[in-house]
């Protein structure tokens, strides 16, 4: 149904990625671009704009503006988690180097600004201003919580909000925004993509531990990063005293050796870590659908539903 419009933001994505003035800029673009990619956040920019009746050209850019800031965000992320894989492909910060990385994500992020400013429209760029502002603290939150123990579910929920979930709900609440929807509606488009955000981001925590080679991601890069996920912040809460030694020495002091991810994978399984964490995904995907069933009856309103069950079915 969307899949037309999708072409058009992959289309204006191939033009707007390119420089001709530094050609390490396409290089490094293409290289993650053409590898896919889901493109979940600009379907979901597409389809809430679509769903609230929009008919003007603009929703295209703002998709293409959120998958532009998408990956730049990628872009950093694999250099601040030292990651070897992405879309099933050497990251860029693997194949080229860190400085490339950065730097052409802060093109992207440039680039991304750009585009969204062809809208003419002050409050979508206020949305994905705060967006990108959000989503930063919330990385610099993660990096200043990882490697600590003490994290609360409270500060990982804080984390995810802001790495993840700020553009999801952005994605979706410019999509209402641009098609002038009231208060109400925007407001619905928001806690759905917020909750959607928030889904997804503990179901990609859950895969880094029971996941497959399908994610295009190395298993493990948590564990190995020390990131304080929620299914370690949940083992961590019941482990004896003897787990706690363990999880200490690989988590705080970082000394891991060959066995440890699979003795954490036996931890997480013992005290139903994972599973819990699996039942909080499902929790908020039922909140992502509840917020989406305020909005009035519609065709693509289903998609955006079917959307939020693809989401959680990852796990099975
Ligand atoms: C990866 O997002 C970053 C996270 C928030 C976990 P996606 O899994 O949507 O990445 P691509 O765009 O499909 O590669
Ligand atoms: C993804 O964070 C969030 C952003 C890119 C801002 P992660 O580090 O958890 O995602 P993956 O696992 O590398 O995709
Ligand atoms: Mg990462
Ligand atoms: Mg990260």
């Amino acid at each position: 149904m969307l899949s037309g419009e999708l072409s058009s933001v992959n289309t204006l994505i191939a033009q707007r990625m390119a420089s001709e003035h530094a050609p390490r800029i396409p290089e490094v673009t293409a290289h993650l671009v053409e590898a896919g990619g889901k493109r979940l956040r600009p379907m979901l920019t597409l389809a809430a704009a679509r769903m609230c009746g929009y008919d003007g050209p603009y929703h295209v850019h703002l998709a293409a503006t959120v998958e532009f800031i998408h990956t730049a965000t990628l872009l950093h992320d694999d250099v601040v988690d030292e990651s070897e894989k992405r879309r099933g492909r050497p990251t860029a910060n693997l194949l080229w180097d860190n400085k490339s990385s950065v730097l052409v994500g802060d093109y992207l992020f440039a680039r991304a600004f750009q585009l969204m400013t062809e809208t003419g429209n002050l409050d979508v760029l206020r949305i994905l201003s705060n967006a990108a502002a959000t989503i930063a603290e919330g990385e610099v939150l993660q990096l200043t919580a990882a490697q600590d123990l003490t994290t609360t579910e409270d500060i990982y929920l804080q984390v995810v909000r802001g790495k993840t979930a700020a553009l999801f709900s952005a994605a979706t609440e410019v999509g209402g925004v641009i098609a002038g929807r009231p208060a109400n509606e925007v407001r619905a488009l928001f806690d759905y993509g917020d909750a959607l955000g928030i889904a997804f981001q503990i179901v990609d925590d859950l895969l880094d531990y029971w996941g497959t080679t399908a994610t295009g991601k190395n298993i493990g890069d948590d564990f190995r990063e020390r990131k304080l996920t929620l299914p370690l912040i949940k083992a961590y809460a019941k482990a004896n005293d003897e787990e706690r030694a363990f999880w200490k020495r690989v988590i705080e002091k970082g000394d891991q050796t060959a066995g440890d991810l699979e003795h954490a994978l036996v931890l997480l399984n013992r005290h139903g870590a994972l599973e819990e964490t699996r039942n909080e995904a499902l929790a908020w995907a039922d909140k992502a659908k509840a917020a989406m069933l305020k909005m009035p009856q519609s065709e693509i309103r289903e998609v955006l539903i079917d959307l939020n069950d693809y989401v959680v079915a990852r796990l099975t």
